[in-house]
């Protein structure tokens, strides 16, 4: 790990003003790396903006012999971030999409304003800043993307409905975007991180928040974004306090109950022990291991000779 480095590469670090994203970009300028330090300067609620976020840690790698430059746009409009990469550095290889807010209530009281500023930025804004870089990987068959999930994301959250469906989303389109890069060697994963910041000041005791450095979190990412990972794409990991995990999809062996009219409930209920069974467990990671698993369990009738259900390359409509 110690001598991981990015010379000579260009990262984009968004919501990089505090927190995780802070720590990504001074890491990454301390290992060689140029680094647009985005940062809208809001409040953890997503109001208001301002400079000083960015510019203070754009000024401590400077001052510590790095290379960075501020953007100060929101993750909305990401086409802006990464005009400021390629006009300050000429390229982009990495962006961690990090910038985030938090607008906690319950489903009940939820408002369309709390829902969609939540979306907005999470899930809108890793889609148009990863967008605008596409083209430039693509080009140079060469990209590294993280995607941060949450495991409010991956499990629900009391209060979090907004949240936790941005973070789950989050999820399916690094998913898809792992696919549709892979052959450019355009590498993305999904990060579901815990952190001491202001996001989680007040919802963790400090006896905890004392184990949950940022800085923590920052060497998992650092292995999944470099040159060096020729494997992990399209992966999940829950990552904090010097942990680091990945996580899978696992469907129960299931059952199957008859595609004919004694396919009613009653013939499900009877074999609901089955529908929940793990101990025959799989752990698909593509639409089409669905159907080759009904193939296997008969649901399906066999593949005709030579032909094989496949989605890769193409656009399926389900
Ligand atoms: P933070 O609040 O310290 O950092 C988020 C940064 O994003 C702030 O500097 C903020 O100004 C910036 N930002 C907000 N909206 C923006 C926008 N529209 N455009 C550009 N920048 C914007 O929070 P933290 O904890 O460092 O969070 C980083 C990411 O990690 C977020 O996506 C968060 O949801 C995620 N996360 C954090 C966890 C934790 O335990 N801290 C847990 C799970 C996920």
């Amino acid at each position: 790990m110690s001598d991981l480095r990015f010379d000579g590469q260009v990262v984009v670090v968004t919501g990089a003003g505090s927190g995780l994203g802070k720590a990504y970009a001074l890491f990454f300028a301390s290992r060689g790396a140029s680094v647009v330090v985005n940062d809208l300067g809001g409040s953890l609620a997503g109001s208001g903006a301002s400079a000083k976020a960015a510019d203070a840690v754009v000024n401590e790698i400077v001052v510590a012999g790095g290379k960075a430059v501020a953007n100060y746009n929101s993750v909305e409009d990401g086409a802006a971030i990464v005009d400021t990469a390629i006009s300050a550095f000429g390229r982009i290889d990495i962006i961690i999409n990090n910038a985030g807010i938090l607008r906690d209530i319950s489903f009940k009281n939820m408002k369309d304003a709390d829902w969609d500023a939540v979306h907005a930025v999470h899930l809108k804004g890793a889609y148009k800043t990863t967008q605008a870089a596409w083209p430039h990987f693509r080009k140079q068959k060469y990209g590294r993307v993280i995607v941060t999930s949450s495991a409010a994301g991956l499990y629900g959250n009391f209060g979090q409905c907004n949240y936790s469906s941005a973070k789950a989303g989050l999820i399916g389109f690094g998913e898809t975007l792992a696919k549709e890069g892979a052959k450019y060697n355009i590498f993305t994963n999904i990060i579901a991180p815990v952190a001491a910041s202001r996001m989680t000041a007040t919802v963790m005791p400090a006896e905890v928040l004392q184990y949950l450095a940022p800085e923590w979190v920052v060497p998992v990412v650092a292995v999944l974004v470099h040159p060096s990972n020729k494997t992990e794409n399209g992966s999940i990991f829950e990552i904090g306090a010097g942990h680091a995990a990945k996580l899978r999809w696992e469907r129960a062996g299931g059952a199957l109950v008859k595609c004919d009219e004694t396919m009613t409930p009653g013939a499900v209920l009877a074999k609901w022990a089955d529908v929940n069974d793990f101990t025959k467990a799989a752990h698909p990671t593509t639409t089409a291991d669905m159907v080759t698993y009904l193939r296997q369990s008969n649901a399906l009738p066999p593949n005709p000779p030579g032909e094989d259900v496949r989605f890769d390359g193409r656009v399926a409509v389900v």
